[in-house]
């Protein structure tokens, strides 16, 4: 192996973290990834994506919600017209150059949340992704299609090389879970029964963060040649 190849496979490999998380799923799913990835040997850069639109963030600034409905159906309209908004992101998405960037994306009324939609479509985002490895971390009650789909095409548009994904949903038939969710996300707290119907659990759950440890391991085995 000449010097250089030394250096180059001992260089550890960079990985920026990049999310928007209102309720701290998101942002759970890719620290559990994080955790694999510092384990074999990356460097693992955490970057979370700031809502400050004045339209509408001042509704998500607070968990739990305020009024849980009329503060979800502040976005629905903008998300269906694939608005975007002002956002805030930390230094380190325009200081760094990464060798892979996860993208933790929550789905709002079917789509990737505005923050992560609006980022993807600006010149700081082709400039972080352009040429580079990306993968989609998708979080939501039920509809993670959309959402991954939509994050895949704008980071290609950015120049980026889609690797892989993994989603996330949350138990129990449509009525239930959203019941489930939205009683979490304007109380902050799980119930058991609601309107008297008995809930199932919400949000990120324990086999799932395995779930996303196994597949930040596979990623780093394969991209980098990194394994246990
Ligand atoms: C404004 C809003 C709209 C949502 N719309 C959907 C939806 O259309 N489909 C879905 O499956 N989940 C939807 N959800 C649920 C979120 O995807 C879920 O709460 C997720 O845990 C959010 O992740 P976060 O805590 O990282 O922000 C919505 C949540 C919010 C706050």
């Amino acid at each position: 192996m000449t010097d250089e190849n030394t250096t180059a496979s001992a260089k550890a490999p960079r990985i920026l973290l990049l999310y928007y998380s209102f309720s701290g799923q998101s942002r759970k799913v890719l620290e559990a990834a994080g955790e694999v990835f510092a384990q074999r040997g990356c460097e693992v850069v955490t970057a979370g994506i700031e809502f400050t639109d004045p339209r509408y963030a001042p509704r998500f600034a607070h968990f739990p919600m305020r009024r849980v409905w009329p503060d979800m159906l502040s976005v629905l309209k903008a998300q269906q017209n694939g608005e975007t908004g002002e956002f805030r992101t930390p230094d380190t998405v325009r200081n760094g150059d990464y060798d892979l960037i996860c993208i933790g994306s929550p789905t709002w009324w079917k789509a990737p949340a505005m923050p992560i939609r609006s980022f993807l479509q600006t010149d700081e985002a082709r400039k972080l992704l352009d040429g580079k490895p990306f993968a989609v971390f998708t979080v939501c009650r039920e509809y993670w299609q959309e959402n991954y789909a939509e994050v895949c095409r704008l980071g290609e548009a950015c120049g980026g090389r889609y690797t892989d994904e993994i989603h996330f949903t949350y138990p129990g038939d449509p009525l239930r879970s959203m019941l489930s969710l939205t009683s979490y996300l304007g109380s902050g707290r799980y119930r058991k029964r609601y309107l008297g119907l008995r809930l199932p659990p919400t949000n990120v759950q324990p086999d799932q963060l395995d779930r996303v440890r196994a597949f930040a391991g596979g990623l780093a085995s394969r991209l980098f040649g990194r394994d246990k």
